[in-house]
């Protein structure tokens, strides 16, 4: 065994707003089978990714389902992570990075930035929505191409003519959220002065960037690079600036620093100190990201990092998207798959293995071609590969379970699989994944040209330990396989390993040969694909895609039974205003809140809507409550009256009244 290195590996973290999809895939899966190879190789790697929480689609997300934006990411959280841990994708951590370690270091690195003199203040202009209250990003507004005049454009660039230009150039702009008109309004932002470190990068990526991107790169650094602006002004979800009360980190400031923060929070709790990974010269490591954030991880990325005396990047791996059948995913067309609907129809390991086939280390778009995909798995995995074991372990039932010892062809086939050794490990190492299982393919063949040659089935009566020998070579190549397969297959490997009844297969254990060694009768490894599941997955997403247009189309909730007016005139509703609110101790579902009715009217109420408001949100707002309503005794403590919302099974939005309507506690509400 060479050194043994200590690596840190990190795949680009999925924002906490959407379902995993085959897409991200691509990537997660990849970054698995180098991390799981370097694993077996006995090297110290570690493989860190979070969920990235912040920023406005995130907040707005969480407001239209009436939850907390802590809520909605926790939400997201564990489903991303039960998505990558039934594809096998096996984190050393899964953190998030609205993590108090990440706004220590993202306060940390963007201080850093500051004291050396690389944050300018500057006011800029921006659209802003008086009705929502908020600065819009770019794909918050919509409007008319100022080059093309296509409708419905977001603010950065147009998808019919390409152009790119700034939100306020569009024409009949219109905010996303409410359809109203935005207005420029001026605003302090803090711009990090990315030229600054130009000489310094473009040393980075002479030493670390790939051929195919280091082109791009050079492109963008022989001229000047734009400032960057940091900040986003509040209603925003993030991190505040130190030292700048209602200015927000930009969230792609403090998403990359979560590859460190989830560093840290597992090395604190497994007794390492994460100095040793983003400290020292002795680690490496390793960003896989897609190519469409390159600018983010060589630009910016080595720069803070570099700025803050961070370790950068010893490579950045840049893959391309995934296309279905030839073509971009499509919701309406159901090929924009979710890994969760894939999980309900198939197993992981087929789409492990199909990735394998496909990948390489270049940029190039992987397309997941479901026939191709069908035939792979059916004629190379199941049909090469795992009848390999299937045949012989079955065969040697009838002898025991016992190897024997290897014959002189035997040990030439044997020998012919521990020499690909290094040349696999060798594709691995450069990500090469399709070249590796190439090469177990034609180590596959080989065994099947073996039997074909040997026809053991007739000879197990005749002459059984001719018999033995066959199928001791046999399963040992199988063996081997399995090892040089195990970093895309690892659940497969393991039950492998539960049937050779030999231990742990590490990259090593191919130098071992089984001879004269029981193994346990044969158990199913995998069946073959159906084609049909492929179709039903398709199926699936149609229909989802279906069923969330019709939901938005709004549709009448039925009405119940009607009452008198004087039945109505009997509900006092008034305006109140939520003067405090807190969690009440041992009620998961409950916020006590303070209400003020006007004069010196303060009241109790408990309101069931804790997991969709934090106090925060709803301290200071007016709100519509029935006021004579008789006090209901509750368990902890009397209620004096109901607030109005709009509930539905899984969520309940209260009836807020805009601070500007004008209305006040007290009023009467009819
Ligand atoms: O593009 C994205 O999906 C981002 N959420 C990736 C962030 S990677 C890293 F910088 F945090
Ligand atoms: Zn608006």
């Amino acid at each position: 065994m060479n050194k043994k290195r200590k690596i840190l590996v990190t795949s680009a973290l999925p924002y906490a707003n959407g379902d995993i999809h085959l897409g991200h895939l691509v990537e997660y899966l990849q970054t698995d089978f180098w991390v799981r190879f370097q694993k077996m190789r006995g090297h110290d790697c570690h493989y860190m990714c979070a969920d990235d929480t912040h920023g406005t689609p995130i907040m707005i997300s969480a407001r239209d389902r009436g939850i907390t934006p802590e809520a909605l990411i926790a939400e997201c959280h564990d489903r991303h992570f039960n998505d990558f841990k039934n594809f096998k994708i096996e984190f050393d951590n899964y953190y998030t990075t609205n993590s108090p370690e990440n706004r220590e270091l993202s306060s940390e690195i963007f201080l850093a930035m500051k004291e050396k003199g690389h944050i300018e203040e500057r006011t800029i202009s921006q659209l802003y929505c008086a009705h929502d209250r908020m600065f819009l990003p770019d794909r918050f507004v919509t409007g008319v191409c100022p080059s093309c005049g296509a409708e419905g454009q977001y603010g950065d660039s147009c998808d019919v003519c390409s152009a790119t230009y700034s939100p306020s150039d569009l024409k009949d702009a219109a905010c996303v959220i409410c359809g109203k008109k935005p207005e420029l309004k001026e605003s302090v932002h803090l711009f990090f002065k990315l030229n600054n470190f130009r000489d310094f990068l473009k040393g980075w990526v002479r030493d670390h960037a790939s051929r195919e991107t280091a082109n791009k790169l050079e492109e963008w650094l022989s001229e000047d690079l734009r400032d960057w602006d940091i900040s986003r002004d509040a209603p925003y979800f993030g991190f505040e600036i130190p030292g700048y009360k209602d200015k927000f980190f930009y969230v792609w400031v403090d998403a990359p620093i979560g590859y460190i923060s989830a560093t840290k929070n597992w090395c604190d709790k497994n007794g390492r100190d994460y100095k040793e990974f983003w400290k020292a010269d002795d680690a490496e490591l390793y960003h896989f990201i897609g190519k469409d954030i390159v600018y983010f991880h060589t630009l910016f990325w080595p720069a803070m990092l570099h700025n803050a005396g961070y370790k950068t990047p010893d490579s950045v791996f840049v893959h391309g998207f995934l296309t279905v059948n030839g073509e971009k995913m499509s919701k309406s067309k159901g090929t924009f798959i979710k890994a969760r609907t894939y999980l309900d129809h198939l197993s992981p390991a087929y789409l492990r293995y199909y990735y394998a086939c496909k990948l390489n280390a270049t940029i190039d778009d992987v397309d997941l071609s479901f026939d191709d995909f069908v035939t792979r798995v059916n004629s190379e995995l199941i049909g090469k590969i795992t009848n390999i074991a299937s045949r012989s372990i079955q065969m040697l039932k009838k002898l025991e379970l016992k190897t024997g010892v290897l014959s002189d062809d035997g040990k030439e086939l044997v020998q012919k699989a521990q020499e690909r050794s290094e040349s696999i490990a060798r594709h691995y190492e450069d990500r090469n994944f399709s070249k590796a299982i190439k090469e177990v393919r034609e180590l596959a063949e080989d065994a099947n040209r073996y039997i074909d040659h040997h026809e053991p089935w007739k000879h197990v009566a005749s002459d059984p330990e001719k018999v033995r020998s066959i199928l001791t070579a046999l399963i040992n190549v199988f063996r081997i396989i399995t090892v040089y397969l195990k970093p895309v297959l690892p659940a497969y490997a393991a039950d492998v390993e539960e049937l050779l009844n030999s231990g742990v297969l590490t990259w090593n254990s191919v130098n071992e040969v089984l001879e004269n060694h029981v193994v346990k009768p044969y158990k199913h490894l995998l069946n073959r694909i159906e084609k049909e599941s492929c179709d039903a997955i398709i199926e699936s997403e149609v229909k989802a895609a279906a069923s969330a247009n019709n939901a938005n189309k709004t549709s009448a909730p039925s009405i119940a039974d009607t009452i008198s007016f004087d039945d109505f005139a009997k509900v006092d509703l008034r305006v109140a205003e939520v003067i405090n609110a807190e969690d009440v101790e041992g009620a998961d579902k409950l916020l006590k809140l303070t209400i003020w009715l006007g004069g010196d009217d303060r009241r109790t109420i408990f309101a069931g809507i804790k997991k969709y408001y934090s106090p925060e949100q709803i301290k200071g707002r007016l709100i519509a409550v029935v006021a004579n309503l008789a006090p209901r005794k509750m368990k902890f403590g009397l209620s004096e009256g109901m607030l109005l919302a709009a509930s539905a099974e899984d969520k309940s939005t209260v009836l807020l009244l805009a601070p500007d309507s004008g209305a006040k506690p007290g009023q009467k509400i009819s």
